[in-house]
């Protein structure tokens, strides 16, 4: 038998013939006590999670940790996010279903800039994980966009580390809001999934600290979630999942994390070096995992007080779930106020990126040509674990005609046709591949069709107005390309050149929607056209969404939280990054952004680089229309406790009622470390403001918010001089600004790890 089978031997006996003999049964106020009475086995079981299918509550859990019965300590389970619970809709024993909701991508959810609906969202998404028995949510994820070809880009919320740590952070309140365990993902430089188990992040002590660290840090202090997962990649040569200095000295030591560190899925070498380091649990378990600490634990180079450390931390996780105190859970979360607020959260995120002439809201336009096969097989969400199954994704199609309009009947169903030929060809070829399709979302979307143009000038004549839908899906383990993905395809572009054309010489409008996952070309084509929304993948009621923006029923106010730049080439990380034309053939080229990707461009992603070094952009961070217009009046900034405080009034100054981010950028005085021109210190949104109607909104920073990292001394600080304060409506686009000023740089010394 092997090592684990022996051990879950020894566990079951234990509990039959110790369980009367007064052991002490697990609660929260003697986790020492249990830990004393626990056997090494034991201990060592705990460590190891399982995927077991003899263990396996649910198809589609994506692990659990052991249970040990004889002290009251029950199995629980996780199960992975983040655009809502992932897991299989059938089940064998069942005849219920098990659907979740597809809730919008991270991506659209972080456009709204809005903290509580985030708050609210999350707190809809663990009730399902609550209600359908889950312990642990393996979301949110937070990495940053370093840049746009990353696959996994639509899980996550931005460029910018500021925003991206308060979005996950309000995403893990409204989570945890339940009782469940929220867990943060995936620390830390998980920016790229080619070679994602092993490529080596070499990155700068400066850029980690203040990029790929500061949204981790601040989602820990302002949301203190109870778990978070280290990364399959290496930092500057070792594992994340095995770096004492990520995983204890700054996670733990400089943070105060007191939660649970896991790892990302799979099996790595150095179980031992990971427990070590302070990464608890491996997820899910094996019996060669089980067998290195077993042998480590024998041979004490996994210390009693190593191990004792990382059961303490599982058990103070076990005691907080469901499962532990004995709920009874329903398996029937309330999915029809889901998908309503699925429906909200999408609508309030939505960005436009542009509106010429009033195109929008569509008044009056009844007949619409829908082109594109996006329009049929709308992406909801993305593919891989973050994909969620849900009971229906709602299409274009269907959600233009609830709101009124009359489509072109011949494109609607000539898109139809396209997207149920090719679904009950892949049922037919292979069951399997359509469940994995299903449960997954790997196989990739229906591929857009070369629809016949003959039509064109007639379609022209009998609607009032085209839509064109632009769409992609991307997902975990591969990386996007230039060609044909982050640059529209010859069809995309005829589609565009051909329907423009015919409209625009009707004297009719263009709409392009841009349900996508990742950033895309936009400066080719967007003159070409009058109007582009964008609602990324906004989950199973998106396309609902959508249809509100273009009724304007709903006023957009979502912005962009990345930047669109002119040429994926232009993003400094592109000199390093995999797809990108720069490794060359040799050796070494090859081995270059697989093995190893060099982070030369240090602190400088994103607007950092742009709005710095003045370079051209399709759309800058932070920007986004309304059907309204706003004026922002009387800022005032003042110095406080070593930061400052600052507010700015903004007025609807247009004729309906709309809602506008206001974001807060710093620029610091020269004299100090090098730093960007503007860095994202704060945010806010107004409410729902009628014409004429103001609002004040406040925003408090700290000193240590303002610091950088000065790595030659290891330490964050704040410079002394004059700081400006830059309300704006994007990175570029300033309406006010105020100053402030410190008298004396301030210090924060940290280790010099890393
Ligand atoms: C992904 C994680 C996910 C885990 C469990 C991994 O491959 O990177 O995001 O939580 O699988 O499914």
């Amino acid at each position: 038998m092997c090592m684990r089978n022996n051990l879950i031997a020894v566990v079951a006996l234990s509990f039959v013939a110790a369980a009367s003999f007064g052991q002490p049964r697990l609660r929260p106020d003697n986790i020492d006590e249990v830990v004393k009475a626990m056997t090494d086995e034991e201990k060592v079981s705990l460590l190891v999670g399982f995927k077991d299918k003899q263990f396996e509550f649910f198809e589609g859990t994506a692990a659990g940790v052991r249970g040990i019965p004889r002290l009251g300590i029950p199995a629980t389970i996780s199960c992975d996010g983040p655009a809502g619970l992932h897991f299989y809709p059938f089940r064998d024993n069942s005849d219920k279903t098990f659907y979740c909701t597809a809730f919008p991508v991270g991506t659209l959810t972080a456009s709204s800039w809005d903290l509580s609906m985030m708050e609210s969202m999350a707190a809809a998404m663990g009730d399902e994980v609550h209600e359908y028995g889950v312990d642990m949510f393996l979301g949110p994820g937070m990495n940053i966009h370093r840049n746009p070809l990353c696959g996994r880009n639509f899980e996550y919320y931005s460029e910018d580390p500021v925003l991206s740590g308060k979005m996950a952070a309000a995403y893990v309140r409204g989570i945890q809001s339940n009782g469940v365990t929220a867990t943060i993902k995936h620390f830390a430089a998980n920016n790229q999934e080619t070679n994602r188990k092993d490529n080596d992040a070499r990155i700068s002590p400066r850029a980690l600290r203040e990029i790929y660290l500061k949204n981790f840090e601040i989602a820990i202090k302002e949301g203190h979630p109870g778990a978070l997962m280290a990364s399959y990649n290496k930092i500057n040569g070792e594992y994340t999942q095995q770096n004492y200095d990520l995983l204890t000295t700054i996670l733990r030591g400089e943070w105060g994390f007191d939660g649970l560190v896991l790892t990302d899925h799979g099996l790595k070498e150095g179980t031992v070096r990971a427990a070590k380091a302070g990464c608890d649990l491996m997820q899910p378990g094996d019996s060669v995992e089980v067998e290195r600490l077993w042998n480590a634990v024998k041979e004490g180079t996994l210390t009693r007080k190593e191990l004792d450390r990382n059961v303490r931390n599982v058990l103070r996780y076990i005691v907080s779930t469901p499962r532990y105190q004995g709920y009874k859970f329903s398996d029937a979360p309330d999915l029809i106020s889901h998908s309503d607020l699925a429906r909200k959260v999408a609508g309030e995120s939505i960005v436009m990126l542009k509106n010429d002439g009033g195109t929008l809201p569509l008044k009056g336009n009844k007949k619409v040509a829908v082109y594109g096969i996006g329009s049929e097989d709308f992406v909801a969400v993305g593919i891989g674990s973050g994909h969620v199954v849900a009971k229906h994704v709602a299409s274009m199609r269907e959600s233009l005609t609830a709101a009124g309009f009359n489509l072109d009947q011949d494109l609607a169903g000539y898109y139809k046709a396209v997207v149920d030929l090719d679904h009950t060809t892949k049922k037919l070829a292979d069951a399997m591949d359509w469940l994995s399709y299903v449960s997954w979302g790997y196989e990739k979307k229906v591929a857009e069709p070369d629809v016949p143009l003959n039509l064109l000038p007639k379609q022209a004549v009998d609607n009032d107005v085209a839509i064109i839908v632009i769409s992609r899906n991307a997902g975990e383990g591969y990386d996007r390309t230039i060609e044909g993905d982050f640059d529209l395809s010859a069809l995309e572009r005829k589609l565009i050149d051909r329907v423009s054309e015919e409209f625009h010489s009707k004297g009719k409008k263009v709409v392009v929607v841009l349900n996508i996952g990742g950033v895309i070309e936009t400066v080719s084509w967007k003159n070409q056209v009058d109007a582009i929304l964008l609602p990324w993948q906004p989950g199973q009621e998106g396309a609902y969404a959508v249809a509100d923006v273009l009724t304007g029923k709903v006023n957009p106010s979502g912005k962009l939280t990345m930047t669109f730049p002119v040429s994926a080439l232009d993003h400094p990380s592109s000199a390093n990054f995999p797809n990108c034309p720069q490794n060359g053939e040799s050796e070494e080229g090859l081995k270059k952004n697989f093995d190893y990707t060099e982070y030369t461009e240090g602190i400088w992603v994103g607007y950092r680089h742009f709005n710095t070094r003045g370079v051209e952009v399709s759309y800058p961070f932070g920007y986004g229309l309304s059907y309204t217009t706003f004026e922002y009046s009387r800022p005032v900034v003042k110095a406080s406790a070593g930061g400052f405080t600052a507010s700015v009034t903004v007025t609807n100054t247009g004729s309906v009622a709309g809602k506008e981010v206001v974001e807060v950028y710093v620029s610091a005085p020269s004299g100090g470390l090098e730093k960007p021109s503007r860095e994202l210190k704060a945010f806010g949104k107004t409410d729902l403001l009628a014409p004429g109607e103001s609002q004040t909104l406040t925003f408090t920073v700290p000193a240590y918010e303002l610091a950088s990292f000065n790595e030659a001394a290891s330490r964050w600080e704040t410079a002394s001089g004059a700081y400006t304060v830059h309300f704006g409506a994007s990175v570029e686009d300033i309406r006010a600004t105020g100053t402030f000023s410190i008298r004396k740089p301030r210090y924060w010394k940290v280790h010099d790890v890393l």
